[in-house]
Formats: structure tokens, C-alpha cells, sequence
């Protein structure tokens, strides 16, 4: 049944190359399938069962062979034993020293406004950067919290939030020239309540919000920040005040639920005091992996993990690949759990930024809920699996996958016994897998009919080894990647087999 082994060009260690090509051998699918560096930025998904195989078969070979080749990447964990399973990656391809590993004990920081606005400086985008990056990681929240419906209506909080959001940025940056969550949270909290109380002294002198309107206001500034101003005064000195009760307690507190997290605790301590570490240091070819599996640490980890997702997404998109060609890869193992809607964006532009994601999850349903349900869902899921083009398939049992794999493989024109011709078992046996069957056309002519069938039909995969003693360590996969023949099988499609190392 095994078309291709897996053939890896070297043993390590050797010496890295100091500049990559797109056509770069990373490994081999079978003796004569090469899978490049071009296919490798062009995107991966990994589907299987849990124990089919996805970590010590195709992931394992992918992960070491782009470290071989000299990546930098981000590593999200969502269980607790990614971190050793990468430390020994590292160790085989001696990288070791390159892995840089962000965990609760907070050494590795990256204070994401300051790391902004060092970057651009005031105005110039910074505040839309800081409203999208707050507004992609809550999506995550909002995922959880809106399973029970009313999504129509969270929309509408969540603008009412990011509003409230985009003129605090403004605010704090024009009065202190910096942007911090805790100065944030003061103005949204000290904000007038009704339009009588911003002429009260009182509440004058105890206003942080007021206090920052009248810095800002002295302050010079370019006519971007003169505009900007304006709209900071409307809307805290008329809208705001002028909101419904209710309307405006529930946008801060759909604010305040967001700042909040970042305001205490763990999140506070990697996000929001100094930078040790940047995404930018991935160019260097470090790989750094966020060690706070969703698992153990679960949304306070899946935070961290998107947090660092996004920043490491924009920060790779604006690079210059002609002064820093490196290679990066992003991966993320049960990569349900950080799929954000910025995603599908992202992956097109992964080639050119030259990233290569690498996704793997036990199946296609998990990014159908993970992104809402529902067909807006199902369409963001399809658009990213379209984006992600080498797709391995181990063992499954989940019938939506199977057929979803069988599909996306497809038909092709295949030519069916009528009756009464009969072939030799091994024939029959190779052309019910689709395998290898035009060679065998020839011998054949007659007693058969031409019809379009699926390729590899969705039990196939339930039938493909999962590693262990029971299979001699070996673990099956059929890889996919959109527009390509295979050698070995002359099909768009491959059976490899990946050997399982101890
Ligand atoms: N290094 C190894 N050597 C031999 N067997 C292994 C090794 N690693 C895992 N196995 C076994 O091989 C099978 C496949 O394991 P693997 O962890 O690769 O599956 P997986 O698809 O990643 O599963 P999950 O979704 O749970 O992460 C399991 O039965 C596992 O116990
Ligand atoms: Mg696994």
C-alpha cells in the first residue's frame, strides 16, 4: 500500500546556508518528490485522529527539517510536552542555542504598545495597530461567550469597545506621547458621565481623562494630531456623556474586559512591563516558543499564544526579505485554538514574506467551531485550508474530514471492470486505491466502462498506520498539494510513510 518513504537529503549536522532559495530541497515525500522551500512557504495542513501519527510522523520530519535548513520560527504549544518535544528537535539539528522559550516565569517579556510605538512613533497607524491587535486576540473571547447566540448584538458592543478604545489610544498618546494599558483604563474609567459634569471642578481635578484633554491641548501638534484632537474632544466632551446609561456601561465594560486582562497577573508581566524579546528576533533565527500550552494555562495561554501570533504576523509582513531573507515558520500544533480571522489574511502573503505556517489539528471540524460555526465559519476555515497547500492526511475516523479529504483530492476518469473480465488480485488491489491503474489500461481495453470516481475514497483513511510496535514505528500519510503530479504515483496525490524515531 506504500507508495513513497520519506528520504531526507542529510544527516546533521551541516553547515546552514547563509542565503535560501525557493527551490531548497527541505525534504523528500518519495526517492524523486522534492518538497522545497517553495512549497513550504506556500503553507501546511496536518489533519489525523489523536495517535495517528501527526507529531512523530509528517510534523516531526517537517519541524526538523526546516530547523536544519536554518529557520527562525514561532512555535504555539497548546500541550504541556512541546516544549521538551522541541528541545530535542533543536538538539538533533543543533539548535539548541537558538531556541528562546517564553514561560510563566516571565523572562522573556515584549511589551507590544512600547514595541509599536518605537517602531512608527505617534499617529502614523499606530493607533488602528493597537485597536486590530487588541481586537484579534478578543476575538478569542468572544468566540467562547458567544455560543449561545446573540452574535448580532455582540457586534455591536464590540464596535462600541473599539471605538471606545481607539479614542483613549489617541488621547493618552497626544497628552504623554506614550501608550500604556493601565493610563488606558484610567481615562476610560474617569471619563464624564453626563455633559454638567465636565464643568464641575471637582470632578476636574480628580479626572485623569480631563487632565489628559487639557495636556493634549496645549501640546503642539501636526495637523494630523490637530484633526486627531478634535476628534478625541467630540468624543469624550459630547458622545460619551451623551450615551445612554446602559449603552455606555456595557461598552466599558466589554472595554474594561478586554484591558483588563492585561492589567493584572501574568499577562500584565509578559505584555506589559519591558522588552526582552521581539518578534523581529525570528530574522535572527531564533525560534521562540510560547510555553504556556493552552492545556495547562487555558485562556490566559491561548491569549499569550495569539498575542504573540499577531505581533509575530505583522512584525514578519513588513519585513524586507531582500535585507533579511531567512525563512521563518509559524506552527502550531491543535492550531484550532489560535485561528483568528487574521489568518486567512495573513496566509496570503506568507509567500512573499516568506513564512511557512504550519498547522496541524485532528480535523476539519475543530476550525468550523473554532472560528463560530456557522457557514462564515465554514467559509474562513476553507479559505485558509485553500491557503495552506500542502495538506498531509494520517488515520481518521471522523467521517467529516474523510470525505472533506476525499473531495478535495477529487475524481478522476477511471475505467471499471463491466463484468465479466477478471485481473489478477494485485491489479485489483492497486486500482481500487486508484494507484498506478493507466498502466495497467493497456492490457485492458475491453468489458470496461469510463466514469469519474473519487480518487481515494473516504475510508481509505481509516485505513492507514498510526507509528507504534504494532505497525514496526511506521506511520502512513497521503499528501496533497494543490496543482501538483506526483512522481512516484503520477497522481496529484501520495502515499508516503514516515518512520517514527524513539
Ligand atoms: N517517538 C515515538 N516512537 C514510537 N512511538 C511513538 C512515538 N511518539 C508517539 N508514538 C506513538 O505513536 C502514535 C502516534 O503518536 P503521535 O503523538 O505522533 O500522534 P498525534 O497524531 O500527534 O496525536 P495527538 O493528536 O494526540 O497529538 C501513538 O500511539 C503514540 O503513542
Ligand atoms: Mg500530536
Amino acid at each position: 500500500m506504500m507508495l513513497g518513504r520519506l528520504f531526507r537529503r542529510n544527516r546533521y549536522p551541516r553547515a546552514r546556508p547563509l542565503r535560501w532559495e525557493l527551490t531548497d530541497e527541505l525534504l523528500r515525500w518519495s526517492r524523486d518528490d522534492i518538497w522545497t522551500l517553495r512549497d513550504a512557504v506556500e503553507g501546511t495542513l496536518i489533519l489525523g485522529a489523536t495517535g495517528s501519527g501527526k507529531s512523530s510522523g509528517s510534523g516531526r520530519t517537517i519541524a526538523v527539517s526546516m530547523l536544519d535548513a536554518g529557520f527562525g520560527g514561532l512555535v504555539l504549544t497548546a500541550k504541556p510536552d512541546e516544549r521538551a518535544l522541541w528541545e530535542s528537535y533543536c538538539r538533533e539539528t543543533g539548535r539548541l542555542g537558538d531556541l528562546i522559550v517564553v514561560g510563566a516565569d516571565a523572562e522573556r517579556r515584549f511589551n507590544f504598545l512600547g514595541h509599536e510605538l518605537n517602531r512608527q512613533g505617534i499617529g502614523a497607524g499606530l493607533t488602528e495597530n493597537i485597536v486590530n491587535l487588541f481586537s484579534n486576540v478578543m476575538e478569542i473571547r468572544e468566540r467562547g461567550a458567544s455560543s449561545g447566540g446573540g452574535r448580532e448584538d455582540g457586534t455591536f458592543w464590540k464596535q462600541g469597545a473599539l471605538k471606545c478604545m481607539r479614542n483613549a489610544v489617541d488621547l493618552v498618546s497626544l497628552a504623554t506621547g506614550t501608550v500604556s494599558v493601565p493610563d488606558l483604563v484610567r481615562v476610560v474609567l474617569s471619563a464624564p458621565l453626563a455633559t454638567a459634569q465636565i464643568r464641575d471642578k471637582d470632578w476636574q481635578h480628580g479626572s485623569f481623562c480631563f487632565e489628559c484633554l487639557k495636556v493634549a491641548d496645549k501640546r503642539d501638534k501636526s495637523p494630523r494630531q490637530q484633526h486627531d484632537f478634535g476628534v478625541v474632544c467630540d468624543y469624550y466632551l459630547l458622545e460619551w456623556p451623551n450615551l445612554a446609561e446602559r449603552t455606555r456601561s456595557v461598552i466599558q465594560a466589554t472595554f474594561m474586559g478586554w484591558a483588563d486582562m492585561f492589567n493584572r497577573g501574568l499577562l500584565r508581566e509578559l505584555f506589559c512591563t519591558d522588552t526582552t524579546l521581539t518578534p523581529e528576533d525570528v530574522e535572527r533565527g531564533r525560534i521562540i516558543l510560547v510555553d504556556l500550552p493552552v492545556k495547562e494555562f487555558g485562556e490566559v495561554g491561548q491569549f499569550a499564544q495569539v498575542l504573540w501570533k499577531y505581533a509575530f504576523q505583522r512584525s514578519i509582513e513588513r519585513r524586507n526579505v531582500a535585507a533579511s531573507p531567512r525563512p521563518v515558520f509559524l506552527w502550531a500544533d491543535e492550531s484550532q485554538h489560535f485561528v483568528t480571522s487574521y489568518d486567512m489574511q495573513f496566509q496570503t502573503t506568507c509567500r512573499a514574506a516568506r513564512v511557512a505556517t504550519v498547522y496541524l489539528t485532528q480535523n476539519v471540524s475543530n476550525f468550523y467551531a473554532a472560528l463560530g460555526g456557522g457557514d462564515k465559519a465554514r467559509a474562513e476555515a476553507d479559505s485558509l485550508f485553500a491557503n495552506l497547500n500542502s495538506k498531509v492526511m494520517h488515520c481518521n475516523g471522523d467521517a467529516v474530514t474523510n470525505e472533506w479529504a476525499s473531495r478535495l483530492i477529487g475524481r478522476s476518469r477511471q475505467f471499471l471492470a463491466s463484468g465479466n473480465n477478471s485481473y489478477d488480485a494485485e491489479d485489483q488491489w492497486t486500482a481500487s486505491l486508484g494507484l498506478d491503474w493507466l498502466g495497467h489500461a493497456g492490457h485492458t481495453s475491453a468489458g470496461y466502462s469510463e466514469t469519474f470516481e473519487l480518487e481515494v475514497q473516504a475510508r481509505e483513511f481509516t485505513r492507514l498506520r498510526t507509528g507504534g510496535p504494532a505497525n514496526g514505528w511506521m506511520v502512513d500519510g497521503i499528501v496533497f498539494q494543490n496543482g501538483r503530479v506526483f512522481e512516484a504515483s503520477g497522481r496529484t496525490w501520495l502515499e508516503t510513510a514516515f518512520r517514527q524515531v524513539p
